[in-house]
């Protein structure tokens, strides 16, 4: 228990020291052959809001399992080497129940601005999850750059996901 305390404290200095360092925020994006076009749309968006980011795949329309990608776009956004992550299936939906297995995730799945306004307001989601067969592209970049742009309100909505984490701290014993 106060092993995975003492790491999860220090993965959250060394997040601060490097925003710190660079002053950047970045993301990882990664996809599935269901979310693969979209993401190279959603790519140029970011490009276009100036974000750095690292893409890990995958790289073409051939079938592939989403938990391979899910997985280390969430550990990256865990750890720390990454601010927050970006994944897309053809649902949305394999990618949020794979990133949110990971302690530290909070990701959302997305399918109108309202809730990509208020998922980052209230819930401070870290991966944004977004359907390639299930939203249009230019809905899709219009909730990426609202996601992408807000704030987490904190207040009473830190307490609550205070609430997460201790859980997830509680349960690694
Ligand atoms: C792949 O066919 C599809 O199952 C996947 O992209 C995703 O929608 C799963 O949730």
């Amino acid at each position: 228990m106060l092993k995975s305390v003492l790491v999860n404290d220090i993965m959250s200095c060394e997040k601060m020291v490097r925003e710190t360092e660079d002053n950047e925020v970045k993301i990882a994006i990664g996809a599935d052959h269901g979310g693969y076009e979209l993401k190279e749309h959603i790519k140029k968006v970011i490009e276009d809001m100036g974000i750095e980011y690292e893409d890990l795949g995958t790289d073409s329309v051939e079938s592939v399992d989403y938990t391979d990608y899910a997985i280390p776009v969430a550990e990256k956004v865990a750890n720390g080497e990454v601010d927050r992550g970006i994944l897309i299936c053809g649902t949305g939906i394999g990618m949020s129940v794979s990133a949110n297995k990971v302690d530290g995730i909070r990701a959302a799945l997305v399918h109108d601005s309202y809730t990509a306004k208020l998922t980052r307001q209230h819930n401070d989601s870290n991966v944004l999850c977004l359907g390639g067969r299930t939203t249009g592209f230019l809905i899709a970049e219009e909730i990426a750059r609202i996601w992408l742009g807000e704030e987490f309100e904190g207040g009473r909505h830190e307490r609550r996901i205070n609430k997460i984490s201790q859980y997830e701290k509680v349960r690694k014993g």
